[in-house]
């Protein structure tokens, strides 16, 4: 209060002063004419004194006014920091009564900006459109060391049509590991699983659109999958599986395994056959060359600079979308292609998903409840090794197979903790 009031006086007297000056200004031409002002000089007496009056009420009035409004103002601004402290101390208080709705609405605000749900995103439900998803999952930081203690997850992504046959497997496969691996589900619009609120499939349905088989709509699930998962920066590799996929390994090998390469497993290689460089189209010139189409299996395994790279990139995914149709499929080319162009470093080039194409035709063979023995997850567990890994090699070379029809899920769940470990 005493300070204001010296301010409002400094002010005052500053007025006065003012008004002083100007009395003597204006009496400054008058004084020039000397017999004027000499005949005048009683009359010019009473105007200063006049006006002198005039001056300090108006001063004395403004001075007034000024502090009411100075204080007025000053009891709005400690209103609003009462109010902003009470929030911030008092918010959950205020929600529970249920009485103050703008605070409810600051409490939202608030949670959306916080540090927990911008890296741990628990509800991965949203309304963005493909373009925004695939902007806002570009985003890379970069500050290299993270202001939280990150752990890198696994980022499971099931394409699917609708349910999971296989599921169960999956959770046995999953569970102990819960900080370690994210799950995405891409069905059908609107599907959702039928499992309990304990599963780790819960609520991890991502906002999906229809899918045609053959088609770029199937790269773009593909491209929607890894967008979603991109947005949990604890996600470090990102792994594509079907509904008839399996793993054949524990969960803490195939972490290890995925955590510690140096290299994404996208298969990509050269096929000098009607099925492989037949399905080039020259109209892809001069961006794609016929000496840089490559070939690979649909269900990679990718780390995250990759996975940003090809949420990023339009211009060659424009070239699939338009020249590689059927019989040219986008999702056995378009990585395979992209990659071995641009990022060929940081791949293997190999399919850590293992499938059987032996009986030739267009569709691999499916495993079912008859064919499901220990000596055949055996076999799988130890096919096609040693492989390269890192700057060595490895005796395991697939972590996953496919395909498994639903009828194979009970031999698979008796035998997985005596022949996969979990
Ligand atoms: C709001 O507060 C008033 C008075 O405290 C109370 O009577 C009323 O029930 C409250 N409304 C709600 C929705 O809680
Ligand atoms: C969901 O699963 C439960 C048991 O697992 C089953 O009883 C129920 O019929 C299923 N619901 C649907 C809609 O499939
Ligand atoms: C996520 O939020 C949506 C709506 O915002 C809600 O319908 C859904 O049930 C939530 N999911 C979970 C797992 O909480
Ligand atoms: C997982 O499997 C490996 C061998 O493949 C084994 O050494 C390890 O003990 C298993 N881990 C668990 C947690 O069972
Ligand atoms: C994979 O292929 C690329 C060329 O696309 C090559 O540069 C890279 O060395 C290969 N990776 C391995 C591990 O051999
Ligand atoms: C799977 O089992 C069925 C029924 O016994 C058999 O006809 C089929 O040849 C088996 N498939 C393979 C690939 O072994
Ligand atoms: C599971 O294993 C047990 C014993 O190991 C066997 O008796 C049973 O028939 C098996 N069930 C299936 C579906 O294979």
């Amino acid at each position: 209060m005493i300070k204001r009031l010296k301010y409002c006086d400094i002010w005052y007297r500053k007025i006065v002063k003012e008004g002083i000056r100007n009395i003597r200004m204006k009496g400054m031409p008058r004084s020039r004419d000397k017999d004027d002002s000499e005949k005048h000089m009683g009359l010019l007496k009473l105007v200063q004194i006049l006006s002198f009056l005039v001056v300090f009420v108006a001063g004395v009035v403004f001075g007034l006014v000024t502090t009411s409004h100075f204080s007025q103002h000053v009891v709005s601004k400690a209103e609003i920091y009462s109010f902003i402290n009470h929030f911030s101390a008092d918010a959950p208080e205020a929600v529970k009564n249920g009485n103050c709705t703008v605070v409810k609405d600051c409490n939202k605000v608030e949670d959306c900006l916080s540090m927990n749900s911008f890296v741990r995103p628990k509800n991965i439900t949203h309304y963005m459109s493909d373009d925004e998803l695939f902007w806002r999952a570009s985003m890379v930081p970069t500050k290299e060391e993270f202001p939280y203690n990150r752990v890198p997850k696994v980022a499971f992504m099931f394409l699917t049509r609708g349910p999971l046959p296989l599921l169960p497997l999956w959770e046995k496969f999953f569970q102990g590991h819960e900080k370690l691996f994210s799950i995405y589900v891409h069905a059908v619009p609107g599907f959702k699983l039928n499992v309990s609120s304990t599963s780790p499939f819960y609520g991890r349905e991502i906002p999906s659109q229809k899918v045609h088989w053959g088609t770029v709509t199937l790269a773009d699930a593909e491209k929607r999958l890894l967008a979603n998962a991109l947005l949990d920066f604890s996600n470090e590799r990102f792994v594509l599986v079907s509904e008839s996929c399996i793993p054949v390994y524990n969960f803490s090998t195939v972490y290890k395994y995925l955590i510690r390469s140096a290299h994404s497993f996208v298969e990509s290689y050269d096929e000098p056959t009607r099925y492989g460089r037949g399905r080039y189209s020259r109209r892809m010139l001069p961006d794609i060359k016929l000496y840089q189409w490559r070939k690979g299996s649909q269900w990679f395994e990718l780390n995250r600079a990759l996975a940003v790279y090809i949420v990023s990139d339009i211009k060659y995914y424009t070239l699939f979308k338009k020249y590689c149709l059927p019989a040219c499929y986008p999702d056995e080319h378009y990585l395979p292609t992209f990659i071995n162009m641009f990022h060929g470093s940081l791949n293997s080039n190999r399919t850590v998903t293992w499938v059987d194409w032996s009986i030739g035709g267009p569709h691999p063979v499916t495993y079912g409840e008859a064919n499901i023995t220990k000596e055949f997850i055996q076999s799988i567990r130890s096919k096609g090794t040693p492989c390269q890994y890192n700057l060595g090699t490895t005796s395991i070379c697939y972590l996953f197979a496919r395909k498994f029809a639903p009828s194979a899920l009970e031999p698979l769940l008796n035998l997985s903790s005596s022949v996969m470990g979990f």
